[in-house]
């Protein structure tokens, strides 16, 4: 017997390219049975790369596929604009571009490093996220998965960090950064409750991604992190990509507001 999708409606997914959590996020819509899915990346290369392996799995798959800058106001309402155009709505939206930059102290940080790291972390995701409210208000809601729960106009989830809630040596502006992407995600919450539509975060412990792991150097530096984690290992990117499927799905219709820490149990050590 076939099983309806938890994904009936587009979902919208940034920093989509290569191996990182964007990317496993996009290939576990498709692999929910989400058919209809736009994806950003500043890397066009690796962008095609994850619309290929989309393609070649679930070849029945609207795909939106348009690399850019989520930095800049005029590509993000041009990109969400294609979007909806192609695909008619948005319903599933995660914010996950972002930069990591650092290893530096206040005091050795510029002010160009850190209005760089702010520009993507924080003003993008917040350029990303309005525009998906304004088309999310202008929805009709979707019927949620089980008959008794409200429908649902749209769900939003932005990609934070356990350094938004934690400090870390040597990333004042990364650490600043995500800590301001879950106050936005909280106010948002608060000001489209009454609407139908629901924003959360996630908060990602180190994950095995480009980021963190592209070298061996990188890998040296994020070595003391892993051991303070109780679990003592990097989380992969699918393992974040099921928690945020889930905050965007009907099954979490009661959470609002909610910074969800995916990290192996960092934050409690
Ligand atoms: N890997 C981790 O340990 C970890 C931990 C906590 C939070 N995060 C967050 O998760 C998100 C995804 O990171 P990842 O680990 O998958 O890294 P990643 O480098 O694999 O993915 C980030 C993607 O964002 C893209 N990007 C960067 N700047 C952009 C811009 N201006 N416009 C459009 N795209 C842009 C990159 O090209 C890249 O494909 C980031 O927001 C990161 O801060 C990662």
């Amino acid at each position: 017997m076939s099983q309806k999708s938890l994904f009936p409606g587009v979902a919208v997914v940034t920093g989509a390219g290569g191996t990182g959590i964007g990317a496993a996020t996009a290939k576990a819509f498709a692999a929910a049975g989400c058919k209809r899915i736009a994806i950003t990346d500043l890397n066009e290369a690796s962008l095609q790369q994850t619309a290929d392996a989309i393609l070649s799995a679930y070849p029945e798959t609207q795909l939106v596929v348009r690399p850019g800058n989520i930095a800049d106001e005029t590509f993000v309402e041009s990109f969400m604009q294609g979007a909806i155009l192609m695909l008619g709505r948005i319903d599933y939206a995660v914010n996950c571009a972002g930069i990591l930059g650092g290893g530096q102290r206040s005091t050795e940080t510029t002010a160009e490093s850190f209005d760089r790291i702010n520009d993507v972390n924080y003003r993008g995701c917040w350029l990303c996220s309005r525009a998906e409210l304004k088309q999310m208000l202008k929805q009709d809601p979707l019927p949620s998965h089980d008959p008794d729960r409200e429908p649902q106009r749209g769900s939003i989830v932005n990609v934070a960090s356990q350094l938004g809630i934690v400090g870390r040596p040597e990333a004042p502006a990364y650490c600043g950064s995500k800590a301001a992407v879950i106050g936005m995600t909280r106010s948002d919450a608060i000001d489209y409750s009454k609407d139908g539509i629901r924003v959360n975060c996630v908060c990602p412990g180190l994950v095995e991604t480009p980021m963190t792991v592209q070298s061996e150097e990188s890998r040296e530096r994020f070595r003391p992190a892993v051991e303070i984690a109780p679990m003592k290992r990097m989380g992969k990117p699918a393992e974040i990509a099921d928690s945020i499927l889930f905050l965007c799905s009907t099954q979490a219709s009661f959470v609002q507001g909610h910074a969800l820490v995916v990290d192996g149990g960092y934050v409690i050590n």
